[in-house]
């Protein structure tokens, strides 16, 4: 299921900053050679990342999700000076391609990545982080929610990926697959805990923002 409309996304994409060579490169590359490419955050998605980060001017961000590196570009570009970005992927496949692009970005010294489970990483990362953005397993979410949350600094904020998915959330649950189920269950526990402000966004897949209280 469509959640935005193309020729809405074409509007959208038209009067949103242009994407820059690096990233469209980096975009056109993931299309050519990795798996699931509409997993890539894309143009008015990263550049919202980007914004978000460029208003917060975080010192540490966390990501859970690398891919091939979009959206943790994105996101390293709004650090504040001697900032890092640690991002998280279980799959080694791509790691090369991802770090081939941050060091053209020149992010190297900005950009830690870590390859393995997020479950195992995300309790060896001794940090505060202002920003953290879950983009990995669906069924995850929840999880992550919980093991990031003594991590997030009050004020900081999560930025989650796909909670719309798809546009499936809002089927009859009989239609609804797992991963769909696992973002109602992950909203909902959100909008349940007192200590966060929510807000659900309509962009691309949907992105859901934590506040930290
Ligand atoms: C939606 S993609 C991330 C897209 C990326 N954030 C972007 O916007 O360009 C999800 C990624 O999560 C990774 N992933 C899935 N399960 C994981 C896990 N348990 N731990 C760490 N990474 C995982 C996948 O390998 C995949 O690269």
């Amino acid at each position: 299921m469509e959640v935005i409309p193309g020729d809405i996304q074409a509007f959208a994409e038209k009067y949103t900053s242009p994407e820059g060579d690096l990233l469209y490169r980096l975009h056109r590359e993931t299309y050519l050679k990795a798996d699931q490419p509409h997993m890539l955050s894309g143009h008015v998605q990263g550049t919202f990342l980007s914004m978000v980060s460029h208003m917060m001017r975080p010192r540490r961000i966390l990501e859970i999700g690398t891919y091939t590196g979009y959206s943790a570009i994105c996101l390293a570009q709004g650090l504040e000076a001697g900032g890092m970005l640690h991002t998280i992927d279980v799959n080694e496949e791509l790691e090369d391609m991802a770090a081939r692009y941050i060091a053209e970005a020149g992010l190297t010294d900005k950009i830690t990545q870590h390859i393995g489970k997020a479950a195992i990483i995300i309790p060896e990362l001794n940090e505060t982080f202002d920003l953290i953005f879950i983009d990995a397993d669906k069924a995850g979410y929840g999880m992550y929610y919980d093991m990031v949350w003594e991590k997030l600094r009050p004020g900081g904020m999560i930025l989650a990926d796909n909670v719309l998915y798809h546009g499936e959330v809002v089927l009859h649950e009989t239609e609804q697959s797992n991963n769909a189920k696992a973002m109602i269950r992950f909203v909902e526990k959100a909008v349940a805990d007192d200590r966060a402000e929510t807000l659900l966004l309509t962009l691309r897949d949907g992105v859901m923002l934590v506040r930290k209280k």
